[in-house]
């Protein structure tokens, strides 16, 4: 029997109003139809197209899983420990008349009885007890050899900046609805206000979150017997050295303070592509 890490807090969290939630079903088949899932990871859609197997790990509403099925025509499957967001992704694939697949499942206990080509978890393991252990389960039981895995997570250094500066407001006492205004300053192109708070609520009023970096990841991944194809920290460069990369992302505190300053975004999440070792 497997351990789960899974974190109960972070379920209780979810089910009051999942991540990404819109205000009704048909903002969610838009975004669908619109949004492509590339610009969430340059490049993704060379991985793509109908004779290939996605997972989806802690898919959330499904937007990601249903835009690759909805596009690529691939054959995906969402987990997701939640089944109040597993139930709008279903939703919004019965609507469009999509294949796509969801499951609730915990990343930890879920047994796919077989290996997929693409495994992508966006934003999740970090919500977890273990974010390391998460990322080796999903290089060590999900993906196939020459297969591979997309792996997005905050980043130690990327993100101080923002927990900082919303940490001092509410240590200072400043009411929800002003740190929301302030969220809201920062994200301005998020028009629907459903997606705004359930964004708000993610970044800023979190039970359970970790922070971590590549230098981290790099072992990891040598012990699953797994290459680094690309990441976000050189802006998705051909990589000269892993050493330049962890030098880069020190560089990432200070970035993201500039943005703050900057009135702009900045969530202090890096992504990384690595293939399986055939
Ligand atoms: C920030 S949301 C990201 C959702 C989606 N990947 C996205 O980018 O929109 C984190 C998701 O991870 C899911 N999650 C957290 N722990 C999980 C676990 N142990 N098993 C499955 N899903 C989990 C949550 O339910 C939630 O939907």
């Amino acid at each position: 029997m497997n351990k789960t890490y899974a974190n109960y807090d972070v379920l209780d969290f979810y089910k009051s109003l999942p991540f990404n939630t819109r205000s009704s079903l048909s903002e969610e088949i838009t975004a669908v139809r619109k949004r492509r899932p590339e610009q969430l990871y340059p490049g993704l859609q060379e991985l793509l197209g109908p004779d290939i197997s996605v997972l989806e790990v802690g898919c959330g509403t499904g937007w990601l899983s249903n835009s690759i099925s909805f596009l690529y025509n691939s054959s995906v499957l969402g987990i997701d420990f939640n089944p109040v967001a597993i139930k709008i992704a279903q939703e919004v694939a019965d609507a469009m008349k999509i294949k796509t697949q969801f499951r609730v499942e915990d990343l930890f206990l879920y047994e796919p009885g077989k290996l997929f080509d693409l495994v992508i978890s966006f934003g999740v393991l970090h919500h977890t007890d273990d974010c390391k252990f998460a990322v080796k389960r999903l290089f060590e039981k999900f993906v196939r050899p020459g297969g591979h895995v997309i792996i997005g997570l905050y980043h130690k250094y990327g993100r101080q900046p923002f927990l900082d500066h919303f940490s001092e407001m509410k240590n200072r006492g400043v009411p929800e609805k002003e740190m929301l205004a302030r969220f809201r300053a920062l994200q301005s192109n998020i028009k629907d206000e459903t997606q705004l708070v359930s964004w708000f609520r993610d970044q800023v009023l979190h039970p359970h979150e970790t922070q971590h970096t590549l230098e981290e990841m790099l072992p990891i991944l040598k012990e699953a017997n797994m290459e680094l194809v690309s990441t976000s920290i050189n802006q998705f460069k051909p990589i000269s050295s892993t050493e330049d990369l962890i030098g880069k992302e020190k560089e990432y505190s200070g970035i993201a303070r500039k943005h703050l300053e900057n009135n702009r975004y900045f969530p202090g999440f890096f992504v990384f592509l690595a293939r399986k070792i055939a």
